[in-house]
Parts: C-alpha cells; structure tokens; sequence
C-alpha cells in the first residue's frame, strides 16, 4: 500500500490516478486546504493534517504501507516571503511529522516533491543537479531543509528517498477529468487559458527586455503526467536502493512567456489580450532544467514534452472545469 500525501492536489491526483492504472493501491491523504476530493479518481481518501502523527502511525501499521510520495505543501514563493511562519510549519515542521511517523511504524521509503527553487539564482543553463543550491525564498529553503534531513535520516536511520526536483509542472491527464485548479492560480498556462475562456480580460507580460530570442523570460514545463512515471519509477528504485536519489525533473527544453501565450492560442484558436508590465523583483531571465541524470539513471523520458500537446491536454480539462 502506498500513501500518497497532497493527493487530492494538482500533482498528486495524477500520480494517484497512475497508481490506479498501475494496479497499485494507494491512500491519498490530505486536508484538502488546497486540494479537491472529487480529483481522487482512485483508492482510498482520509482526510487528515500532517502534523497528525498518531493518525499517520494508524494509517501506516494499518494498511500495511510500504512507501510514501509526500506531495503535501504550501508551494507559493511570494506567500512564503510573506508568511514564512506557514511554510516552515506546514513544509518543514510537518515534514518531521510525517518523517517521525514513518520511522515509528517502520515505514523506510518516501519520494519527496521538492523543486527547483532550492537552486535559486541560476549560474549555468541548463541546471543540473550539481548546480549550487542556494535558495532565494522561504519556499525553496524549506525544499532544501527537507532534502538535507531526509539525507541524515538516511545515514542514520537507512530511510530510503528520492527527491525529484520538478520545475514548471503543466498540462493535465490527457483524458481531461482532472487537473489543475490552484486557487489563486499563479501558474502561467492556467492563466493563460483563463484568458482564452475570458475569465479573465488579458494577460500581464512581466519584462519584455529580457536577455533572450523574443525578449520574456524562459521557463521549464513538465508534463504532469510525465512527472507522474518518473515517481513510479522512483518507488522501484527505492525498492532495490539504499541510496539518496536526487534528480531534476524538467522537459529540457526552454518555452518563452510569448512562445507559451502563442501555444494557448493556436490550441484554442481564440486570441489571448496582451498587457505589458514591468519585470518582476527576482525573476530570472531563464530556468530551464538538465534531465539527463535520471533519463541515463532510471531511462526516464518525458512523453509529453511538445508545448502544443502540454497546452492541449491543459485546455481540455480547463474548458471542462471553468468554460
Ligand atoms: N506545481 C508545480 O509546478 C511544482 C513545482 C515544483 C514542486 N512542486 C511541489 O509539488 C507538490 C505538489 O504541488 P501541487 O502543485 O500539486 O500543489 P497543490 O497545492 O495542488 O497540492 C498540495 C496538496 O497538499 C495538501 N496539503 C497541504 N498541506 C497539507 C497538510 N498539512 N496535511 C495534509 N495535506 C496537505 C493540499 O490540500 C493539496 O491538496 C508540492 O510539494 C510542491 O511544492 C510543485
């Protein structure tokens, strides 16, 4: 049995939906602060908080759960310079929750969601795992609190984890019954679709004089469903492996605010209304990830990596939700 925290959220219902598929049983749990019941399209929910550690140690002796995929956290950066007291409790504080739980009931296998914000300020592109990690936020500094605890826990309590650095996780189960509905939606793609659905009236282009081909800045999407494959991949390495895994998780490929704003309206046909703004404080002019570790490691590919395709399975479940 796996437990899978955060799965009623945005990443974790596609992962929970894949277990499904894969004919593994899982458990989402979660406190639905963030998330929705209706997207745990399989196993079984318990609602429930991770500072919970009786109730985890319950769950964990009676289900017999073998591995844990931590998606649960608060994942804003600019709320988390605002309200650092939430992240560190709900992300690092909670994380020794459920890292103590683990530990109480024998259970020695978590993939853990981290991200590439515990990189902060790139100093090379594309950014592989040994690219210096110095987060610039309270986000990304909680990421990287986890994924050094974890790694003591490790040498001293042989925990098993992978941690998978996600950049820009997009686009939505190709079968558009669930996917992302982030409230308040910060994600570039969403937005974007809000527009094209006229929920919203135009789209802010933050900087237009960056140093790249069409002038705004480049980012790293991922196919959430790709994201998906590669925890599965992740729970049969930890099967096999004691070591720390640390791996990016990002297509490779870089996309331009205006390459994605063009993507939405070739998919949607419809024309999306165009502001420009001022740069945004700390926003780099590109992020873009090298996956080449874990695709030689693990063969991970990603299946989705077209922005058109990322955009179309996006469009589908968001026409569906909002349209
Ligand atoms: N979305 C991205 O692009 C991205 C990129 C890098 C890393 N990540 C990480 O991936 C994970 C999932 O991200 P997401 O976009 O699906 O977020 P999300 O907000 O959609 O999902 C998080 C889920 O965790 C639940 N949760 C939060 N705190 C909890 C607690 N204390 N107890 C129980 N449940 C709790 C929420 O209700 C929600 O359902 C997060 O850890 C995030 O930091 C996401």
């Amino acid at each position: 049995m796996i437990l899978v925290t955060g799965g009623a959220g945005y990443i974790g219902s596609h992962m929970v939906k894949l277990l499904g598929e894969k004919g593994r049983d899982s458990i989402t749990f979660d406190n639905l602060s963030r998330g929705h019941r209706e997207m745990v399209t399989s196993g079984k929910f318990i609602k429930g908080d991770l500072s919970d550690t009786d109730l985890l140690v319950d769950i964990f002796r009676g289900y017999h759960v073998t591995a844990v995929l931590h998606f649960a956290a608060d994942s804003l950066v600019g709320e988390s310079e605002e309200d650092p007291r939430r992240y560190y409790r709900n992300n690092v504080a909670n994380g020794i929750h459920l890292l103590d739980a683990m530990m109480e009931a024998g259970v020695k296998k978590i993939v853990f969601s981290s991200s590439a914000a515990v990189y902060g300020e790139p100093v090379r592109i594309p950014m592989d795992e040994d690219h210096p990690a110095a987060p610039v936020n309270v986000y990304g500094t909680t990421k990287l609190i986890m994924e050094n605890m974890m790694k003591k826990y490790n040498e001293v309590y042989g925990l098993r984890f992978a941690s998978l650095r996600y950049f820009n996780a997009a686009g939505a189960d190709p079968d558009g019954f669930i996917g992302e509905d982030h409230d308040p939606e910060t994600h570039l793609i969403p937005l974007v679709l809000d527009a094209a659905l006229g929920r919203r009236k135009e789209i802010t282009v933050f900087g237009s004089d960056y140093d790249t081909p069409d002038g705004t800045c480049i980012r790293d999407y991922i196919h959430v469903t790709d994201l998906a494959e590669a925890h599965i991949l992740a729970l049969g390495h930890l099967e096999k492996e004691r070591g720390p895994a640390v791996y990016n998780l990002g297509n490779g490929r870089g996309f331009s605010v205006l390459d994605v704003i063009k993507a939405v309206e070739r998919v949607t046909g419809r024309t999306i209304p165009v502001r420009a703004g001022e740069r945004r404080k700390g926003d780099p002019a590109r992020l873009v990830a090298s996956s080449e570790r874990i695709t030689r490691d693990w063969g991970w590919q990603p299946r989705y990596a077209d922005i058109d395709v990322i955009v179309e399975t996006a469009w589908k479940w968001h026409r569906r939700r909002f349209g």
